[in-house]
């Protein structure tokens, strides 16, 4: 009777424990046998696979998905902006390509100011004077001439085919088109591209482009030089000079891709490699994570009080740094040895108290965090095991919001994230300092985190997201989801997400991010919270398994996961 009582004790704690686990259900990562992309469009992921099944590297592939994603995907594929590359091979060599855009020679520190020294609204954000010197194309060009493997030629195909042959719209494209009618029309170039006679378009309608078509042929030519020289690059400076813009042929002329060292650090036995300055996500996230090495994240549980508010607190920290002390290493000597040293974190942990919140150095109001999807990354993995993860943006939805006339060229509003002035928020609330402040041929400093967790030197989760400020944080509670709570690929990314920059002192929830009463204990402690819409649309892939210490499904060795927060995306594999 006793052992009965016993065994059914047991059973109902192990049941109770199952259930606390289970926050929600979400259905099994996709898995694939020799390859996996991840990608914000369901075309692009398509075009992503066929490069991998005709046999192109990771490289070839991510290649492939940039260009593609310019075409299917203008809210923040493109040619006119910029972005990184993490890759890392399969022997475990691994690098990092900076195609960010450049603050244009005649650029000034206090180019957005009025004459009393106030922000002109809107001049970092809309139209040509907000435009930085694009890097996409450069960045492109240099992963495929040293890392890839076919010719130029076979990776541009599909995405001139989509331009010149034009797509069908599904809703989610027309939801997306749809964020920018206004602004369209206000740009002719724009709005002879993306509207019809000034209307928007409808669902089925085929959306044909054949200036960027053009464009694409240029470069499936003649390579970065189809872009940054010859009559694109005339286009291209033709329309800034004429519209308000500041970019010139010599801003193209001298345009070069970086190829840098990654961030590195460890976390729990696991190795993170991210995006080094002009990033300050994997530096960021390295702080966030040398913080929360020491806190039993796993055992205190998922989203307990007592584990957001270690969490908070550490965002909290970490972002003060970021954005005060970082920008593009060429000008600015970044502290990174003293932020990436796991004793600083130990600094920090000692003053983080266990039940009671940080105070932000100085409240300032602060400008909620922009919701929107207005970067794009995508994750792939190869039959080589090859790892890419590249985040590349216009910045704001559709950038600048002004394509280049004859080039079907949407440019980006990068120059916004830049300091435009001291202590004033930027577009993502992001209060920051003098290293970032504009320097003509400076990178402003970037929150795109494209990253690979490895294990054994060896690639094992690649992961990134859009989402401004938000974007360092999504990857660290990805990350965490899988390595410390346990989660399957695709409950890792589905899971609800919070976030804190240090200013405002506030940190945004999604929904269902908190419970009631966890929300009330750490309001007791001091944090306080503003509800938030989706922010990120994270693309990730692990490796060998769905999850850590799980088994792999049949012969798959690679599980993919699309975020449902957006659902023009698709994780496909091979
Ligand atoms: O580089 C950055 O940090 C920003 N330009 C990224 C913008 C972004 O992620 C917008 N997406 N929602």
């Amino acid at each position: 009777m006793k052992v009965q009582l016993l065994a059914k004790s047991l059973l109902l704690s192990a049941t109770l424990i199952l259930h606390c686990q289970a926050w929600a259900a979400s259905p099994a990562p996709v898995a694939g046998e020799s390859g996996m992309v991840v990608t914000a469009h369901h075309l692009a992921t398509q075009v992503g696979i066929d490069v991998l099944k005709a046999g192109g590297n990771a490289v070839d592939a991510g290649v492939a998905v940039g260009y593609a994603l310019a075409v299917v995907y203008p809210v923040a594929g493109n040619l006119g902006g910029g972005g990184f590359m993490t890759l890392m091979r399969a022997d475990g060599r691994k690098t990092f390509l900076d195609f960010r855009e450049k603050a244009p020679l005649a650029s000034t520190a206090d180019m957005y100011l009025d004459r009393n020294g106030n922000v002109v609204q809107g001049a970092s954000t809309d139209g040509h004077l907000a435009v930085g010197v694009p890097g996409t194309v450069s960045g492109m060009q240099y992963a495929l001439e040293k890392y890839g493997t076919l010719p130029r030629s076979k990776v541009l195909a599909p995405a001139i085919a989509l331009a010149q042959r034009g797509f069908v719209l599904g809703q989610s494209d027309i939801n997306m088109l749809g964020m920018a009618t206004q602004a369209f029309r206000k740009d002719a170039p724009s709005a002879a591209i993306f509207l019809q006679r000034g209307q928007p378009y409808t669902v089925g309608q085929r959306l044909v482009q054949k200036d960027l078509a053009r464009t694409l042929q240029f470069i499936s030519k003649h390579g970065s030089e189809g872009f940054y020289k010859g009559p694109v690059a005339a286009a291209l400076v033709a329309s800034s000079q004429s519209n308000g813009g500041i970019i010139t042929q010599v801003d193209l002329d001298q345009y070069q891709t970086r190829e840098l060292a990654p961030i590195e650090c460890t976390y729990r036995g696991y190795g993170i490699v991210s995006a080094p300055p002009p990033s300050s996500g994997g530096v960021t996230m390295c702080e966030m994570l040398n913080i929360l090495e020491a806190y039993p994240l796993s055992e205190l549980g998922f989203h307990s009080a007592q584990a957001v508010h270690y969490q908070i607190e550490a965002m909290r920290h970490a972002y003060v740094d970021r954005n005060s002390y970082l920008g593009d290493p060429d000008y600015v000597n970044n502290p990174l040895a003293r932020l990436l040293d796991k004793k600083y974190a130990a600094q920090i942990r000692a003053k983080i108290e266990k039940d009671t919140a940080g105070i932000s150095m100085q409240i300032k109001p602060g400008v909620a965090p922009h919701e929107g999807d207005n970067t794009t990354h995508y994750s792939i993995v190869d039959k080589w095991g090859n790892a890419v993860s590249v985040t590349y943006t216009l910045n704001g939805a559709f950038g600048a919001k002004v394509t280049a006339a004859n080039t079907g060229v949407l440019l980006n509003n990068e120059m916004d994230d830049f300091t435009v002035k001291v202590g004033v928020p930027n577009s993502y609330g992001l209060v920051q300092g003098e290293a970032n402040v504009i320097v003509p041929g400076k990178r402003p400093l970037s929150s795109m985190s494209p990253t690979i967790v490895t294990k054994d030197g060896k690639p094992l989760m690649v992961v990134g997201t859009p989402g401004g400020s938000r974007i360092i944080t999504a990857v660290m509670l990805t990350i965490i989801n899988v390595i410390d709570y346990g989660m399957d690929i695709q409950e890792a990314v589905d899971a609800p997400r919070f976030h804190q920059q240090w200013l405002p002192d506030t940190t945004f929830t999604e929904r269902y991010a908190l419970s009631p009463d966890t929300r009330s204990v750490l309001e007791s402690w001091g944090q306080n919270f503003r509800d938030t819409g989706y922010a990120n649309h994270v693309t990730a892939i692990l490796i060998g398994a769905p999850k850590l210490g799980g088994n792999a499904v049949g012969g798959n060795r690679y599980y993919g996961a699309n975020d449902p927060r957006h659902n023009t995306g698709l994780a496909l594999g091979y």
